[in-house]
């Protein structure tokens, strides 16, 4: 039994309140509560469904963090309701909370969201295995703990959503399929069993793919089950170089330029990786770069001061190279 002395604390929340069918505008309505040690973000919910108005609407059901249906924010942060400790939240965020579903664009009802676009986006990428299976066989189709392991967590994923609406691109790029998206790809392409010739196409396409992931690393701090999209993203680029699908083109030559760099200098060269990466179309940088130069930001390529390291720093970059370019 646990020792630890429950504790109390008042909090204010606002909370997001939206009805499609009857609200032209969305409005917050603030409600203040004496809230227990015990508590997850979810019983808050539930007492404001409870004790406050029963018209509040939002999602969930396993109430252990497997279904995913309980995701929403909390002071803009993405946060599993029913996995999240409301002592945590006010370490994090003081005592003023607010509330609101995982995307107000897409909000249906209070925390309900119409999250369309991320299962057609799941669907896009085929998650599941493409086989030729043999349909009377005569034993399982093993998959050695090695090969289980390469999947790397990838299929903790339970789409709740939480880093596909976090993601910015996502926000502006209505064809890009989103880190749970390619989290699940990973997941299918790095499966010793599967033999798709799309997905990893699908995935490699600009404008849509992960070429147009901008690294700012939002899915990983957004996943509630650790499985850092991010990571899964890399590795997909890795894939294309590996499978020969990389296109020529200012993302691709970026991946290709950081090695390039670090392989002769050690170190990052800047103003050369921006060159390497655009091509001809550097000329439309000029002028940003001119300020960068003047306010002492870049170097030009004769300026780069080589480490000192460099021998050892192009050993590391031989041997963990995986990728031909
Ligand atoms: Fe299922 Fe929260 S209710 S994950």
């Amino acid at each position: 039994m646990s020792t630890e002395k429950i504790t109390t604390q008042k909090v204010n929340f606002k909370v997001f309140r939206f009805n499609a069918d009857e609200d032209y505008l969305p409005y917050y309505e603030d409600y203040s509560m004496e809230v227990t040690s015990e508590e997850v973000v979810l019983d808050i919910l539930n007492r404001i469904k409870w004790d406050h108005d029963g018209s509040f609407s939002y999602r969930r059901s396993c109430r252990h963090g497997i279904c995913g249906a309980c995701a929403i924010k909390v002071n803009g942060r993405s946060t599993l309701a029913c996995k999240e400790s409301m002592d945590d939240m006010v370490d994090l965020f003081g005592s003023d909370l607010v509330i609101e579903p995982l995307s107000i664009k897409r909000a249906v009802k209070d925390m309900i969201i119409d999250k369309g676009d991320f299962w057609e986006k799941h669907d896009a990428v085929k998650p599941y295995l493409e086989a030729e299976i043999d349909e009377n066989p005569e034993m399982e189709n093993l998959v050695s703990p090695a090969d289980a392991d390469a999947l790397d967590e990838a299929d903790l994923c339970i789409q709740c959503g939480a880093c596909h609406y976090a993601c910015p691109v996502v926000e502006i790029n209505e064809d890009f399929f989103g880190p749970a998206a390619f989290a699940a790809a990973y997941r299918f392409e790095a499966d010793v069993r599967d033999d798709s010739d799309s997905r990893l196409k699908t995935v490699n396409e600009m404008g849509q793919g992960v070429w147009d992931c901008v690294k700012c690393f939002e899915c990983a701090e957004a996943c509630p089950k650790e499985i850092n999209p991010i990571d899964k993203i890399t590795k997909l680029h890795q894939m294309a170089f590996q499978k020969g699908i990389a296109q020529n083109n200012v993302a691709t030559r970026h991946a290709v330029g950081f090695v390039k760099s670090i392989k002769k200098n050690g170190v990052l060269d800047e103003g050369g990786l921006v060159l390497y990466s655009e091509g001809p179309s550097i000329v439309k940088h000029i002028p940003v770069a001119l300020k960068m130069f003047s306010k002492g930001k870049i170097v030009p390529p004769w300026g780069i001061t080589k480490s000192e390291n460099l021998d050892e720093i192009q050993k590391l970059v031989k041997s963990s190279s995986t990728a031909k370019f």
